[in-house]
């Protein structure tokens, strides 16, 4: 097992050559292992077209390597300069409203554009070639936060032709896409492909079937444009690993997918700008502003862990103040070692902090770094050079279990709602995160996973929420495990095609639990359904025939069915507000034998391996004996400091 590693982002372009020497023995005496290169750099690399200037960058690996560094080498096709931009002014994306996307920051490219993945080849081939077997370099990173800006989907002329022909190779004639996308309704048929025009502009909402197929066809257009770097960078670079960085609540391509041509995800960690760009209340930022939320990091954490398949880094994480939040607080004190240590705890490989040194110029120039501008070390060095003693005392090794709790995850079922939500404020990443949330507040350390029959092998508890069109192999997979299951709400409500199931939703999850449902409703904020003794839905709210095999278990003060169950599978009616999803979780947890813990509101716990991790993200210090036992510790204090983490070694499940 390899040690856990720090990092950092680091742009030697940006910065006198004279300093990298002086930055490079800096990186090494704070204990950092990697460092971030090369992903923006296309205009310093490629001035004009043609002309190649990759000294300066093999100096710069040359140099970091000569330090005891380890380099991951990323491609800049992020950042396609202004003459690439020139000579085919129909790359860039075009938006919604037909508009296209100007140069003068980045991602400024339509992933359907033939003639900027050849441009992309060419460019990521010449620097796999470089620098592919230099010893220095240690990994890759494709490309920079895919999507990032809004940039996953395009409504140019070249994803026009790209969706026609992926439409005629899914549907080979047309009469069957018509059949699928009920064009039959407001006379929408089609007499060819050549026929079809993008989902954007049109009068009223498109036809839903039409966009979960433009989107399924956007996030292959991105699952290409990835592999063709990872093949080029794979013929000459073995070993290395590739990764991308990925981002939080980004849901528009399946991640799952472009992984599977990685070999470790990465995401980019900023728990407070997140926090700000979130839709949670006004009481929640406030207490949470300098720590983030507690449960956000961990989210994408256990998310990027299951799309590496296990392998995982964060890339970039937040290191102080950022810039690109509607309010940009500074972390607490101690805040960046908790995020660190989260980020370990749940399995991560490598954390690297964004980025070394503050740029006094452009666009992030109120973003902090490591080291101000004028090169004095800011609070996060520190921090940093703490983290690092810790992590040596602790000889803190990669290391992740299977856990027995599964929550789904799936990008297409985020995409259905976000095309039907049918209440406004129906997101399904906000559904998932708050199951998420009731598992981790419990003391469980889950493994977010998807929708696949190996996911959910040997699993005491598997949870469903808002799982829009299950496969049937996946359907199989769960009549024949022995999970506990927990169903609902408007999960198997639909088919892949988008249509309403032939025996009514649950659809082919009837087969588990025996309810019809028949009639649902969307609620406004403030309107509530209350459930007996348990809490109340808010936002949504189902109406079942519940059936010979199965019983109601929480019936709602109208008198209908909130809570069903057969046997294992429990099917819940609606959007829980907190209380009465405390109050279903704890129905689960019973039924499937989970032990769990009662934590105070701003104490989270991961288990990894034989450690039991404690986090503080409160301000007041915290007895946290209940979690630990009797277990020494290795790490913090039974008095956890606010901010704080521990780490103890448990010998069994106290
Ligand atoms: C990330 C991005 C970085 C930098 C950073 C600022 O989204 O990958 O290049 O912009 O945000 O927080």
């Amino acid at each position: 097992m390899t040690l856990q590693k720090l990092g950092v982002c680091y742009y030697p372009e940006h910065w006198p050559e004279s300093r990298w020497a002086e930055d490079a023995a800096m990186m090494k005496a704070i204990g950092l292992s990697f460092v971030r290169i090369g992903e923006f750099a296309w205009s310093r690399l490629e001035p004009r077209p043609g002309v190649f200037e990759f000294d300066w960058l093999r100096r710069a690996i040359d140099l970091l390597h000569g330090a005891g560094l380890n380099i991951v080498l990323g491609t800049p096709t992020a950042t396609p300069p202004k003459w690439l931009v020139d000579r085919m002014p129909d790359m860039p994306a075009l938006d919604a409203q037909g508009r296209s996307r100007k140069f003068g920051s980045r991602r400024h490219y339509c992933f359907s554009h033939e003639g900027y993945a050849r441009e992309c080849g060419r460019i990521v081939e010449l620097l796999a070639e470089t620098f592919g077997a230099h010893p220095g370099v240690a990994a890759w990173q494709t490309d920079n936060e895919y999507g990032c800006h809004d940039t996953v989907e395009s409504y140019s002329d070249a994803a026009l032709c790209a969706f026609r022909r992926w439409c005629a190779a899914k549907y080979g004639v047309i009469e069957a896409l018509n059949q699928a996308w009920g064009n039959v309704f407001w006379s929408m048929e089609l007499t060819s492909f050549e026929e079809i025009e993008l989902p954007n502009l049109t009068v009223t909402d498109a036809n839903p079937s039409h966009r979960l197929d433009f989107q399924r066809f956007s996030s292959d257009q991105v699952v290409a444009f990835n592999r063709r770097q990872a093949e080029i960078i794979r013929r000459y670079s073995t070993g290395r690993p590739i990764l991308h960085n990925f981002m939080g609540s980004f849901t528009a391509f399946d991640h799952f997918a472009v992984s599977r041509d990685l070999d470790a995800a990465s995401w980019d960690s900023y728990p407070l700008g997140y926090l700000e760009r979130s839709p949670r209340d006004e009481d929640f930022k406030a207490r949470y502003m300098r720590v983030g939320d507690p449960d956000y990091q961990a989210f994408h954490h256990d998310l990027y862990r299951a799309c590496g398949r296990g392998r995982w880094w964060v890339m970039e994480q937040q290191p102080g103040a950022v810039n690109w939040a509607p309010w940009n607080p500074a972390p607490a004190k101690g805040a960046v070692r908790l995020w660190t240590f989260e980020a370990f705890a749940a399995g991560a490989e490598t954390v690297s902090y964004f980025r070394w040194r503050q740029a006094p110029f452009a666009q992030e120039q109120m973003h902090e770094g490591l080291l101000l501008p004028d090169s004095e070390p800011n609070e996060a060095y520190h921090a940093v050079a703490l983290i690092s003693k810790e992590l040596g005392n602790l000889g803190a090794r990669v290391e992740t279990a299977r856990s027995q709790v599964a929550l789904a995850f799936d990008y297409e079922s985020a995409w259905a709602w976000a095309f039907e939500p049918q209440g406004q404020d129906f997101s399904y990443f906000e559904l998932v995160l708050r199951f998420y949330r009731a598992l981790r507040r419990a003391g469980l350390s889950v493994d977010i996973v998807p929708p696949t029959a190996e996911a959910v092998a040997d699993r005491k508890l598997i949870l469903l929420p808002g799982l829009f069109a299950p496969a049937v192999d996946f359907v199989d997979a769960l009549t024949k495990s022995g999970a506990t299951l927990l169903i609902g709400p408007r999960s198997g409500s639909k088919t892949s095609d988008f249509r309403i199931p032939a025996e009514l939703p649950p659809g082919d999850l009837r087969a588990l639990v025996d309810v019809k449902v028949r009639r649902v409703e969307s609620l406004r904020p403030g309107a509530t359904i209350a459930v007996a003794g348990a809490g109340c839905f808010e936002r949504w709210r189902e109406f079942l025939d519940v059936g010979e095999n199965a019983s109601a278990e929480l019936v709602s003060e109208d008198g209908e069915a909130a809570l069903a169950r057969s046997g294992r599978a429990f099917y819940l009616a609606g959007w829980p507000d907190e209380s009465l999803l405390r109050d279903v979780a704890r129905r689960l947890f019973l039924h499937a034998g989970v032990a769990t813990l009662d934590l105070p509101e701003h104490i989270r716990v991961r288990d990894n391996g034989a450690t039991r991790y404690v986090f503080n993200y409160g301000a007041e210090p915290t007895d946290i004996s209940d979690a630990i036992g009797a277990a020494a510790l290795s790490l913090g204090e039974r008095i956890l400091e606010p901010r704080g983490v521990a780490a103890a070694h448990m010998t069994r499940r106290e």
